[in-house]
């Protein structure tokens, strides 16, 4: 048996799979011009030999007198409809179910009739049925899997039977994703992704999307969620990083002191007045005051003022006040550098001062030095002048000698006689 054209048609209206007998599903004997209908054209079109159940009926004999019997190559049409074989239909039940209909068998050995067809397809309620190929033809896969036994002989082994090359398939299968693996996210139901995870949208899932706020401009949204950038925090990254922390996932914790505000983002600190330096650990340097030590003191006789306030009256603060007295004396606030507060008690005035000190004691120095060489010159000069007394030494040695001979002679020399 090998009819594989007929003048009558099962049609499918809709590209979805609802079988539904209402809308996507149609059944009726179609002329070529509505075949080939461009403005509303068939998705899926499906046809068969002998129309076996029409809305409800047995519609065999109908057939017989409507359809073309050249079709078919099996003999008469009525050889066709009345021997036994293997048979293949497919129609639909009163609630609009698909049903694929198949009989084992060999042409007028096994299997049966398309009268014994119909009428089993009537007691499943089956509403409108149509004859597919049969014989040789009919195969049963079910997923991927031979399920029938065809009755054709294999050409290689004539021992077993084998199914037969076929030019049509009717195959139905769940509806399908686009793409089939819901893009690696999500799984297929029902011909719809259903996406894993709370990020990933889209009829494929292929899109991630964070929420309205999208990681509030602050970062990158990932299918585990927000990725903030350094500096924020929170599921979509709307809030700045706190509690002294900073840098990516806050994780870093900020260096600041004495209550300064931390860069949320790279930890730099903003000094509050008074304080200086990356931490705001150091105050502002003698006669400096302020935001950022910006200010510098204005106060009487140039002393140094409260680094906070600008306040000239230091008794409360105890700590500058005992540098103060070590220092005893106020110093000129224009002079004293930013950079080189270290050294601030030296420079300026101070400075100045030591130096000029230091300039009067070397010439003081150098007067005096200068005076005493030329003192003691004058001095030798006057000697060499020829107006000193001469002492011969000799003589005094003598003179020494003898009265010490006197003094001593008789009484204490052992050797004298
Ligand atoms: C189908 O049969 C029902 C009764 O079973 C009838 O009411 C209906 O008009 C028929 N429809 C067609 C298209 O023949
Ligand atoms: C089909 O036609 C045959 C004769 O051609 C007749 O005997 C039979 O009763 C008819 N069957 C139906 C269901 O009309
Ligand atoms: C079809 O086969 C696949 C494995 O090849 C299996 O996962 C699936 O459950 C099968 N489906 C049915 C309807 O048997
Ligand atoms: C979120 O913002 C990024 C750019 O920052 C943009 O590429 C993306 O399309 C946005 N996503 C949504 C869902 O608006
Ligand atoms: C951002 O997340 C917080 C909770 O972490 C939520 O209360 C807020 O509504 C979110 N903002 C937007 C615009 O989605
Ligand atoms: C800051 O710390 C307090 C208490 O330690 C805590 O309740 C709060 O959640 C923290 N805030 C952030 C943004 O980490
Ligand atoms: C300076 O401070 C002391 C102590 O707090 C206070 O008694 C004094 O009145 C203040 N002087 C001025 C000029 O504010
Ligand atoms: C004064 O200096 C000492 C250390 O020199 C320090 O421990 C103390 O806290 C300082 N007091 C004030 C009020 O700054």
């Amino acid at each position: 048996m090998a009819a594989s054209m007929g003048r009558w048609l099962l049609f499918l209206t809709l590209l979805s799979f609802l079988w539904d007998a209402s809308g996507g599903l149609g059944w009726g004997y179609l002329s070529e011009e509505e075949v080939l209908d461009t403005e509303n054209p068939f998705v899926q079109l499906l046809s068969g030999v002998v129309w076996l159940i029409r809305n409800g009926s047995i519609y065999i004999n109908e057939s017989q007198a409507t359809e073309c019997d050249e079709t078919q190559e099996t003999g008469s049409f009525s050889k066709f409809v009345n021997v036994v074989s293997a048979r293949t239909a497919v129609g639909h039940d009163r609630k609009g179910q698909l049903v694929l209909f198949h009989v084992d068998g060999q042409t007028e050995q096994r299997g049966i009739n398309l009268w014994e067809m119909a009428e089993c397809l009537l007691k499943q309620d089956v509403v409108n049925a149509i004859n597919l190929d049969g014989g040789g033809s009919a195969t049963f896969v079910l997923n991927g899997t031979l399920a029938s036994y065809p009755s054709d002989h294999c050409q290689d082994n004539n021992m077993w039977r084998c199914p037969r090359s076929v030019s049509t398939v009717v195959c139905v299968h769940k509806p399908r994703c686009q793409p089939p693996d819901c893009s690696g996210h999500g799984t297929c139901v029902e011909g719809h992704c259903q996406c894993t995870g709370h990020f990933w949208r889209g009829a494929a899932c292929d899109e991630l999307d964070c929420g309205p706020s999208n990681c509030s401009q602050h970062g990158l949204c990932t299918e585990t969620g927000c990725r903030c950038e350094a500096g924020w925090t929170g599921s979509n990254c709307s809030e700045a990083c706190s509690n002294g922390s900073f840098g990516e996932d806050c994780a870093k914790k900020c260096q600041c002191q004495n209550g300064a505000a931390c860069d949320p983002v790279r930890g730099t600190c903003t000094c509050p007045p008074g304080f200086t330096g990356d931490s705001c650990v150091q105050e502002c340097p003698l006669g400096w005051h302020g935001p950022g030590c910006q200010r510098p003191c204005e106060c009487e006789h140039q002393c140094p003022c409260d680094p906070q306030t600008g306040n000239c009256n230091l008794t409360q603060a105890p700590n500058l006040s005992s540098i103060l007295s070590q220092v005893k004396q106020c110093l000129q606030p224009s002079q004293v550098s930013l950079q080189t507060r270290e050294f601030s008690l030296l420079t300026g005035t101070a400075c100045l001062a030591l130096t000029l000190a230091l300039v009067f004691l070397l010439l003081i120095s150098i007067v005096a030095n200068v005076s005493l060489l030329l003192g003691s010159r004058a001095e030798r000069s006057r000697h060499l002048d020829g107006s000193y007394v001469y002492h011969p030494l000799q003589e005094m040695n003598g003179e020494l000698s003898a009265a010490e001979k006197e003094q001593t002679g008789e009484t204490c020399n052992p050797f004298k006689d």
